[in-house]
């Protein structure tokens, strides 16, 4: 059998430029109220080859102005567990660009960079957080980030409310 939807992860890292502007408890706090869990959490400065790898895909030229912009602060990377947590995720921390970012999402309510201008001065956009675009990067990031026993597993009081079949034992 595979695994129930409610027990999928996903890597979360805010990027310095959210930790400069202060946005950690508040990004934290999206996640939270939309029901997902916390298994994983550190403040940890990366460097250049942490970094490259988390990035391999990515073309050289994006991944050198990457690690500029990741090895420039601390950042706070973290694992939020829940069900359909990619999507869900990527959803609440919008498009990349946060100037097409919608508003409502992290990046769209929270900060105005643009393509254009980045492009212009060859950096990266300053889109303040990453999240993993799906289950197979997942994956590979959250092992990246974090050792097996940097990961809790463990279970919050509110699952049964948004996962049990019944919802028993409300009423007395
Ligand atoms: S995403 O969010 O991973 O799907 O975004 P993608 O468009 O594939 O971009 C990959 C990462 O590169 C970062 N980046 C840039 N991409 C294109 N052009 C410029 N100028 C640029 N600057 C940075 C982008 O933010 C993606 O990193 P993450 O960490 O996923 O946001």
């Amino acid at each position: 059998m595979t695994d129930h939807p409610k027990k999928e992860r996903t890597f979360v890292a805010v990027k310095p430029d959210g930790v400069q502007r202060s946005l950690i408890g508040e990004i934290i706090k999206r996640f939270e109220r939309v029901g997902l869990k916390l298994v994983a959490l550190k403040l940890t400065v990366v460097d250049e080859a942490h970094i490259r790898a988390h990035y391999a895909q990515l073309e050289k030229r994006i991944q050198d102005i990457l690690v500029n912009y990741m090895t420039s602060g601390p950042v706070v990377a973290m694992v939020w567990e829940g069900a359909h947590a990619v999507k869900l995720v990527r959803k609440l921390v919008g498009k990349t660009e946060p100037h097409s970012s919608d508003v409502g999402t992290i990046r769209g309510d929270f900060t105005l960079d643009s393509y254009e201008m980045s492009d212009a001065e060859s950096r990266a956009v300053r889109n303040l957080i990453h999240a993993s675009g799906n289950v197979e990067e997942a994956t590979f990031e959250i092992a990246h980030w974090f050792k097996p026993d940097e990961i809790t597993n463990y279970k919050l009081v509110q699952e049964s409310i948004l996962y049990d079949v019944n919802l028993d034992g409300i009423l007395e």
